[in-house]
């Protein structure tokens, strides 16, 4: 059972790639529910994404670490390389609690053997997935509205031609 006063020890996991208010959040709460004790993060390296098929990380380990340090809220950040290393950082570092968001429902379930565990709801309506479409989306749009100002501006012959076929074929 949570001892919600006493001190203690908990971890978190993530990629924390293209660092956002949503890991943030996650950060700040998984250390207020240490009451006062220690916050480690656990982040996961370059291999380990590789491993679990995330091919598409775009801030590098060193990074990453970096952007959790700065929240301010973390004591230690160390390297999450494995699923079975998960038993080995409770035992070794008396993690009382796992926090994890609730994607992750069920999923750090089997480590109720050795500590608590607690899935908080996430932040809504932000994630990397996220971010990194709309990086697409903004890229191909600035590279859309680059190409058509070189080579077809409006009032060009080119531009003129294709406005004519428009009419041609509305009228067809
Ligand atoms: N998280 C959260 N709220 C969000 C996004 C993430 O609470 N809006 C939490 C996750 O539940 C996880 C931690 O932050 O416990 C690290 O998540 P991570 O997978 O690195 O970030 P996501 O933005 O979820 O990345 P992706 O879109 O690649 O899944």
């Amino acid at each position: 059972m949570l001892d919600m006063n006493k001190p203690r020890t908990v971890i978190t996991y993530g990629t924390f790639d293209l660092f956002h208010i949503g890991h943030e959040n996650i950060i700040r709460r998984a250390k207020e529910l240490a009451n006062g004790g220690r916050l480690i993060v656990g982040v996961t390296t370059e291999a380990f994404n590789i491993e679990r098929g995330k091919i598409d990380v775009r801030d590098s380990f060193e990074k990453r670490c970096q952007n959790v340090m700065a929240t301010g809220y973390a004591d230690e950040v160390i390297p999450d390389i494995s699923f079975p290393q998960k038993e080995i950082d409770i035992k070794t570092h008396n993690v009382d609690l796992v926090v994890m968001g609730h994607d992750w429902e069920g999923k750090f379930d089997y480590c109720k053997e050795w500590c608590d565990v607690v899935y908080l709801q996430r932040t809504p309506e932000i994630s990397t997935t996220i971010l990194k479409e709309q990086m697409r989306e903004g890229v191909s749009k600035s590279l859309n509205e680059e190409l058509r100002a070189t080579y077809n501006p409006d009032g060009s012959v080119l531009r003129k031609l294709q406005m004519r076929e428009l009419d041609i074929l509305l009228y067809v």
